[in-house]
């Protein structure tokens, strides 16, 4: 890596990091528009900074030409999930894929680091287009809960400010916070059900009355104005009393009429 191209050199992991952070957020959409649960939560990424990159490669002892080979992290996707369920449906979609090539994974959920982190770690590579062709890029994603991002978070900003040096009685704080964390996601996980069906039946009712209201507004454009403001009324009615399995049905009704009334106007 010729330092002085850092900005040139760095380009390729922004787009990486762009692209999968758009696709990663349509995986959400995909699941969403189906009415199903999605076990991503949220989606971030991040490109090392130059001054972090080359923090990491005195460190390990990395020389500056093998630092695009030796430092997998330039690149980082930050994949939040509600479960831990759900982070291993994660691991399985990005295994799936054809456009990330697994290099290596780290459970560190099952086996949890001393400091009490907690996270999946998957090393891949990912393949961006350029000006000067196809560059093969490594990114690392991290898939984690919110509960264990609250608490990497938190630690992190301490590493930060004590500069590794976390004083004892701090330390012995985090730990019985990852300890908190970690009952706290098993809790979650008892009440998984409970919780995925609100959540199912808020995305629904969501969608339904997103077709309703698309519905409504094309039948401004072709049916009479009395017609369409007597479904309108109707529809606030149904939506106040709460039933999704009668709005289902108003939405349906609600379908057959608007086809009627296109075959009408394509007449
Ligand atoms: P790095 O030099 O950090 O890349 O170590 P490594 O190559 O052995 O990878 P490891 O899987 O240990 O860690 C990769 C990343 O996970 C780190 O850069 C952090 O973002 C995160 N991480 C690992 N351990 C901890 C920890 O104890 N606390 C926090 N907050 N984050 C951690
Ligand atoms: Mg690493």
């Amino acid at each position: 890596m010729e330092i002085r191209l850092w900005r040139e050199i760095l380009a390729p992991y922004e787009l990486a990091v762009d692209e999968l952070v758009v696709k990663f957020n349509h995986i959400i959409e995909e699941f969403r528009n189906v009415g199903e649960y999605s076990p991503i939560e949220l989606v971030t990424g991040r490109v090392k900074t130059i001054s972090s990159i080359l923090e990491k490669a005195q460190k390990k002892n990395i020389s500056l030409d093998d630092i695009e080979k030796e430092i997998d992290d330039i690149a980082g996707i930050r994949i939040i999930c509600q479960f831990v369920e759900d982070i291993y449906k994660v691991a399985d979609i990005i295994r799936k894929r054809s456009d990330m090539e697994v290099k290596a994974e780290q459970d560190y959920i099952k086996n949890r680091k001393n400091s009490g982190y907690r996270s999946y770690h998957m090393n891949v590579y990912y393949d961006v287009e350029t000006l000067k062709g196809t560059k093969r890029i490594q990114v690392e994603i991290q898939i984690r809960t919110l509960a264990m991002n609250f608490w990497a978070t938190i630690e992190h900003s301490l590493q930060y400010k004590y500069k590794q040096n976390i004083p004892e009685h701090i330390r012995e704080r985090l730990t019985s916070a990852a300890e908190a964390v970690l009952i706290l996601d098993r809790e979650m996980s008892e009440v998984r059900d409970e919780i995925m069906d609100a959540q199912q039946s808020f995305t629904m009712k969501a969608n339904i009355v997103a077709d309703i209201l698309t519905n409504i507004q094309n039948l401004y454009k072709v049916a009479n104005k009395q017609d369409v403001i007597r479904i309108q009324d109707e529809f606030f009615k149904i939506y106040q009393e709460g039933d999704n399995e009668k709005l289902e049905k108003f939405s349906k009704d609600l379908d057959l009429i608007s086809q009627r009334y296109r075959a009408q106007s394509l007449r």
